[in-house]
């Protein structure tokens, strides 16, 4: 593993052709969006996640959990997509395959036009009915404020489009994030501290199936001995300057 090489990364990057990138939350701390472990401004440092993220914790106090993700929810839509998601825009062009699967359910990539975004996490802004009748709304706007609201269709809550502590990813999106992580060239890993899975897997599966793993982050991380270059910078700084033209 070699460190901090950016021109080494930059040209596993260039000689890459099919390319996925695996984002977490540090993607979008420079976007002002707090991160769920750092200790800091670690949402999970104020809050027990399993009171705020998980089905028994919504159940037990809807009102707190709606409380919460509405703040979280207009946190996301204040923040704006910072230099590393747009350096991340476009280069669909440049690989023969390319996108992106996150952790993050703040929608700054799409909103920074990315185009292939895998969200594992489901999106913050999207609601689904609570009683799992197969109501989503995709717009915030369409619903009231304050108290969880009712579902149109059978009455029950509403609750966020997130997937929670001890719930199953969408199979169908994880399939694909795990079928493109065993098949591209290289992975570049930024922002997350490879924690929770099924995703902190996914940096494996690559690395099995031969592509070079590059690791952006600003702290040492549970995959840098995964990793052939490790990139000890934030994302804001080090995408630019990963994915410059030449
Ligand atoms: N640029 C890049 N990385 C950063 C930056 C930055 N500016 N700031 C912080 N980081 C790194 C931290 O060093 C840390 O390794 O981002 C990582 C954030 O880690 P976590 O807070 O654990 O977030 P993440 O890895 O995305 O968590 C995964 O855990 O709680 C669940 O569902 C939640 O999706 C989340 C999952």
């Amino acid at each position: 593993m070699s460190t901090n090489d950016i021109t080494a990364a930059r040209h596993e990057l260039a000689a890459a052709r099919r390319c996925v990138v695996l984002t977490g939350a540090g993607m979008s701390a420079e976007s002002g969006v707090p991160t769920f472990r750092d200790a800091l401004t670690g949402l999970w440092s104020a809050f027990d996640p399993e009171r705020l993220a998980s089905r028994e914790g919504f159940a037990a106090d809807p009102h707190l959990v709606w409380r919460w993700y509405a703040e979280r929810r207009q946190g996301a839509s204040n923040a704006r997509p910072n230099a590393g998601h747009l350096a991340l825009v476009g280069l669909e062009a440049r690989f023969e395959q390319f996108a992106i699967v996150t952790q993050n359910v703040d929608g700054l990539h799409t909103r920074a036009g990315s185009r292939d975004v895998l969200e594992l996490h489901g999106n913050i802004v999207r609601t689904k009915c609570f009683a799992e009748c197969g109501v989503r709304i995709d717009d915030p706007r369409d619903l009231p404020p304050g108290e969880p609201p009712a579902c149109p269709r059978c009455g029950h809550w509403l609750r966020p489009d997130v997937v929670w502590f001890g719930e199953m990813l969408d199979a169908e999106v994880l399939e694909r994030a795990e079928r493109l992580a065993a098949s591209c060239d290289a992975m570049l890993v930024v922002g997350t501290s490879g924690l929770v899975y099924p995703a902190a897997g996914l940096p494996s599966l690559a690395r099995a199936a031969g592509a070079r793993v590059i690791i952006v982050n600003p702290n040492p991380t549970e995959l840098d001995d995964l990793a052939d270059i490790v990139v000890r910078d934030t994302a804001a700084r080090a995408l630019p300057a990963l994915f410059a033209a030449t």
